[in-house]
Formats: structure tokens, C-alpha cells, sequence
């Protein structure tokens, strides 16, 4: 039996693209589950955690990543307070979900933002859900270490936290403000949950999920939020929401949504504003492609010739690519963006040609505000590939925050376009 039908399981119960955290991952988490229990067959294994929740549970705990920390990406956090203040209802308890949580450091800070913004605490509630039993234990602790204070203004420590030894532990305050529950989002925490709710934040968690998934939680969370709510993703999420019933919120660095009614709509406030800047291919650059083009070219013509040494001669150029672009995902989901960009832009370098190099620096840029570079990234993505959904969507986001509507239809189209496009490439290759 192959590593597949456990990936196949994980998809099934947990939505897992095993592709986003490498499959490599879950086959040492499975290596290290099977230590524990003293399993040596493949099968056997499967059988087992197939059998049993509580087996499969705890696999799950070994494969999912639970890297968080207080005020992550810091500006979600502002917007939540500005929309508190113009939005709190007075009449009735202003609502909010983290989903998912992790270890509560999300759900924390946004009791922290929430009473800073000046809602009394007994005007609103926070429910947190996640998966992993582990996680919740922590947060329902609530003692935390270094790690999961990355910010250099830690004054919100000094208020709501007391030390407890080498650590710091919530305020009982800011705990009761917070109710934890197990949950599993990809398959039926939503037949359970209540709604409706004035905030969600769902950030750091679609990208761990296969297409089927994402769609699904996407379409759950906009029946839980209530129609004037607000959803908050991470990131590298942003454009996924565009092909669902949300419209961008503009707030600069948070990826904010509003629910629209049934079909997509894209709605915006402001006058149209110039075209996108034009791509800055600079002349090294254009030099750079041309000679990788030239080699491509040459390459593609000993391919029917010599096709081993082809073979030989790539092998090289996309391993490393592919260690690179992980290198930088893996330090975009901890948070260090100024790293994974550095690491990204070494890349391109010796890469000039990775369309995905273009597209993950300009979301990494997207995510530190820096628009126009962004802009530029994405578009040498689209140049690379014109059919690259994802680079289509994040230009549309960019062209939306900057109230610029008709980019922004454009691209959102060229975007649906390319995902129907690869929908029936999927369809063909079945
Ligand atoms: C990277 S953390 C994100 C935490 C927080 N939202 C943040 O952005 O800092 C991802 C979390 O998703 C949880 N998770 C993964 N799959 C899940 C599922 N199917 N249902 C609920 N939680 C899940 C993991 O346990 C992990 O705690």
C-alpha cells in the first residue's frame, strides 16, 4: 500500500492538501505516529487510524502547523477595532470567531483589541474553535513563552498578562472573554455552529486545504457572518475569497471581506484611478530572461536529440527552485515576510523565469503594503504566464483596494477565466 491512501484519508477528514505543508511532512509525521504505536506495515497503520477517531486524531495533531502568536500581522487587529467602533450594535452582543485558533493566541488578541477599543467586556463575546486538542489545551491554560510574543511593542503584556515564571499568563479578565470548543471546519463543525456572528477570522488555515475544501469553508463562513459582518483572512488567502460571494473591504495590510448576496459582486466607492503601472522589466533583467530563453530554446532542441543530457542539465535549476520557494513559503507562514521576501528575490535571481518566485513575492508584498512592487511582481507572473489564476486574483484585490473598478472587473475576469480554463483541464485529463 502507498503513503497515498493515508494522504487520501487526511483530504478526506481534514481537508489537507498534502501538497502545502509537502507530502514529505505527513510521511515523517506517519513514520513517527507508527514508532509510537508499534506499527511497521503501511497497512496495518492505515486500517488503524481509518478505524478509529481517536488514532486518526492523533496523527492529525502531528501534521497540522500551529504556528501563531499575539497580534499576528498586527493591522487585522486595528481594522477589528475601527469596525468595532463604528459598527457595535449597543442593543445585542457584538459576536466574533476565530476559526481556527490554535493555541489562542488570535482569539486573545482580539479580546485585547476589542476591550482597547472601548467595548465593555460585557458587551461581546469571542468563540474559538480548532482542531487540535493540543492546541486547545494551551490556550485554555493560557500561559505562553517568548515565542509567541513577536512584536516589538509588548506594552499589551504589561496589561493583560501576569508573569508565571519563565512565562505569561492571561488575565482572568481577558480569558472569560474568550469560549474554546473542538471542531473540525472541513467537515462538520458548521452543522453545529452558531451564527451569526460580526467579525470572523479565518486566517493561516485555506491554505492548508485542497480546492474542494476551501470552496466549502468559504461558503460555511459566509452563512455564519451576518450580512453587514466583516471576514478577515490571511494573506495568502486573500485572492482565493474573490471567487466566492465577498467583497474586499480597503484596509491597507488586512485582507478584510464583506459578505455580497448570492453572486459575486464587486463593489466599490471610489472614481476610477490610472492603469496598473506597466511591467518594469529592466534591462538586466530583459538580458537575464532573453539568455534563459535562448537556453530554453537551445535545451528544448537537444531535448529530441540528447534527451538525457536535457534532463541532466534541468534537474539542477528546478530542485533548487522548488527548495527555494518552499524555504520562502515556510518563512511567509512564520510571520519573518522581509526574510521570505529576501529569500525569494535570491531566488529569482538565479531563477528568473519562476512564475510562482514572481506570484509569492508579490503576495509577500501585498502582505507588507508595498502595492505597486506587488503590482509589478504579479504582473511578471501574469507575463510568465497569463492563464496564472491566483496572480489574476491578487492583481484584482490590489486594483479593488485602490478603488479602481474597472482594472479590478478586469483582472477578477481574466482570473475566472484561467480557473475555468484549469477546471476543465481537469475535466479533460479525468
Ligand atoms: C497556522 S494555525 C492558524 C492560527 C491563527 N488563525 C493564526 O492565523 O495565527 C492553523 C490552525 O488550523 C488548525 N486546523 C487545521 N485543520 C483544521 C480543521 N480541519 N479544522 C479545524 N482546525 C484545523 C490547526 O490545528 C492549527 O491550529
Amino acid at each position: 500500500m502507498s503513503m497515498q491512501r493515508i494522504l487520501d484519508l487526511l483530504n478526506q477528514r481534514i481537508g489537507l492538501d498534502a501538497e502545502s505543508i509537502g507530502p514529505e511532512t505527513v510521511a515523517t509525521a506517519v513514520r513517527r505516529r507508527m514508532e509510537d504505536v508499534g506499527e511497521t506495515g503501511l497497512t496495518a497503520f492505515f486500517l488503524r487510524i481509518e478505524g478509529s477517531d481517536a488514532e486518526l486524531t492523533r496523527l492529525v495533531e502531528e501534521v497540522v502547523v500551529c504556528e501563531t502568536w499575539f497580534f499576528r500581522d498586527s493591522e487585522p487587529f486595528i481594522h477589528l477595532m475601527r469596525f468595532a467602533r463604528d459598527t457595535w450594535p449597543k442593543d445585542r452582543v457584538f459576536r466574533v470567531l476565530s476559526a481556527p485558533c490554535s493555541s489562542g493566541e488570535e482569539p486573545y488578541s482580539i479580546a485585547m483589541a476589542l476591550l482597547e477599543a472601548g467595548l465593555p467586556a460585557q458587551d461581546f463575546a469571542i468563540d474559538a474553535v480548532d482542531i487540535s486538542e493540543r492546541a486547545l489545551n494551551k490556550a485554555e491554560l493560557g500561559v505562553y513563552t517568548k515565542n509567541s510574543f513577536r512584536r516589538e511593542q509588548l506594552d499589551f503584556r504589561d496589561k493583560y498578562f501576569s508573569s508565571q515564571g519563565k512565562g505569561f499568563k492571561v488575565r482572568d479578565h481577558v480569558k472569560s472573554l474568550v469560549s474554546f470548543q473542538p471542531g473540525n471546519l472541513a467537515l462538520d463543525f458548521f452543522e453545529s455552529s452558531a451564527g451569526p456572528y460580526d467579525v470572523v477570522f479565518c486566517r493561516n488555515f485555506l491554505i492548508y486545504l485542497d480546492k474542494d475544501a476551501k470552496n466549502r469553508v468559504a461558503k460555511e463562513l459566509h452563512r455564519l457572518l451576518r450580512p453587514d459582518g466583516l471576514l478577515v483572512v490571511g494573506h495568502a488567502e486573500a485572492a482565493a475569497m474573490l471567487a466566492g460571494p465577498y467583497t474586499p473591504v480597503r484596509h491597507p495590510r488586512s485582507f478584510s471581506f464583506r459578505p455580497s448576496n448570492g453572486a459575486t459582486v464587486m463593489e466599490f466607492t471610489t472614481p476610477n484611478q490610472p492603469e496598473p503601472p506597466p511591467v518594469d522589466w529592466d534591462m538586466t533583467l530583459l538580458r537575464q530572461v532573453r539568455s534563459r530563453m535562448t537556453w530554453a530554446r537551445k535545451a528544448t532542441q537537444a531535448a529530441f536529440q540528447e534527451p538525457r543530457a536535457v534532463e541532466a542539465q534541468e534537474a539542477p535549476i528546478a530542485e533548487v527552485s522548488a527548495q527555494g520557494l518552499a524555504q520562502c513559503r515556510g518563512l511567509a507562514d512564520q510571520g519573518r515576510l522581509a526574510d521570505a521576501l529576501a529569500a525569494c528575490e535570491e531566488l529569482l535571481e538565479q531563477d528568473m523565469m519562476n512564475t510562482e518566485g514572481h506570484h509569492l513575492a508579490g503576495v509577500i508584498l501585498h502582505a507588507l503594503g508595498e502595492e505597486e512592487a506587488a503590482e509589478r511582481a504579479l504582473s511578471r507572473a501574469v507575463y510568465l504566464d497569463p492563464h496564472h489564476q491566483e496572480a489574476l486574483a491578487q492583481l484584482a484585490l490590489i486594483r479593488a483596494n485602490a478603488g479602481d473598478e474597472v482594472g479590478a472587473r478586469r483582472y477578477k475576469d481574466r482570473a475566472d477565466r484561467a480557473l475555468s480554463r484549469r477546471e476543465g483541464d481537469v475535466e479533460v485529463a479525468r
